[in-house]
């Protein structure tokens, strides 16, 4: 297991040496304390935040400033984890110059080590210019989640051989632009095993099956914290969900029937300071 941080140089290492790349989703100090302590790589602040964490139905209307204060929480619960944070939807897209300054803001106020943006050759300038301002990028290719209305929901890319070339071509761009890392998000595994073979920059997949260099995973999937998302890609590591709605039912009931707090959750006082207080007080 790496010890010490993790770093751009030390995730290309382990493309190099064949030791898989792990990464979760996370977005506050408490989860990040955890994970960094099992001995995770790379935490990434994704902008399924909207989803997982805000309540949306899509990662549209997360802003600049759901990134900026979620990664600056993450980045001050992880001590080791290289601390990857997503650029959110109209960040980048619109121009070089946006790109560059958002990319500036989520590493300055939010801490972030990495940032990562979606798309192949039509946000290669942009790569090129956060790349060219000292600031790692992280390519996103696939299912991209910011395009699900161009895709017309969240479904599987790359089957065609047109498709599928396009996200190879789409690969070798974003290395091209300087990228360091990219996630290959909903793709069949055997295309995805090509991508990570053509590139020298290490492959993240998720839904892209076993031969890419590391993985990642939304953690209320993997932790089974909603009983009703369950897709394909996930394995539940801990059924949590139930796990904690059993904890909270129980504190419920052991409030309700005073059995919680008991004798040894309470603070003492000398019985003389009460004697006195309840002859003042009570009549
Ligand atoms: O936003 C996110 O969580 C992601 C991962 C699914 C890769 O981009």
């Amino acid at each position: 297991m790496m010890m010490g941080k993790n770093t751009v140089a030390t995730v290309q290492e382990q493309k190099r040496n064949g030791d898989r790349i792990t990464m979760l989703t996370c977005y506050d100090y408490s989860m990040a304390r955890l994970m960094d302590e099992a001995g995770i790589n790379t935490l990434l602040i994704g902008d399924s935040l909207g989803m997982t964490i805000l309540g949306y139905e899509d990662t549209l209307s997360v802003t600049m400033e759901d990134m900026i204060h979620h990664s600056a929480a993450v980045a001050r619960g992880a001590k080791n984890a290289l601390i990857v944070c997503d650029m959110p939807f109209m960040s980048y897209q619109v121009s070089v110059e946006d790109a560059v300054r958002n990319a500036g803001r989520l590493m300055k106020e939010g801490r972030a080590n990495m940032v990562k943006l979606e798309g192949g050759a039509s946000v290669c300038p942009q790569i090129e210019a956060i790349v060219k301002a000292s600031i790692p990028v992280c390519a996103h290719l696939g299912l991209t989640p910011q395009s699900i209305n161009a895709f017309g929901g969240f479904k599987v890319q790359g089957k065609t051989t047109d498709a599928a070339r396009q996200i190879v071509e789409d690969a070798k761009a974003v290395e091209r632009a300087g990228a360091s890392m990219v996630v290959l998000e909903g793709i069949p595994a055997p295309l995805a095993e090509l991508i990570t073979r053509t590139l020298s920059i290490p492959t993240i997949g998720i839904g892209a099956g076993a031969a890419c260099d590391g993985q990642v995973l939304v953690y209320q999937d993997m932790l089974g914290m909603f009983a009703d998302i369950r897709p394909k890609f996930v394995k539940t590591f801990a059924d949590t969900g139930s796990f904690m709605k059993k904890a909270f039912a129980d504190y419920i009931s052991e409030v309700k029937s005073g059995v919680f707090p008991a004798a040894e959750h309470t603070y003492r006082i000398d019985e003389g300071v009460m004697e006195t207080l309840n002859k003042e007080y009570i009549k």
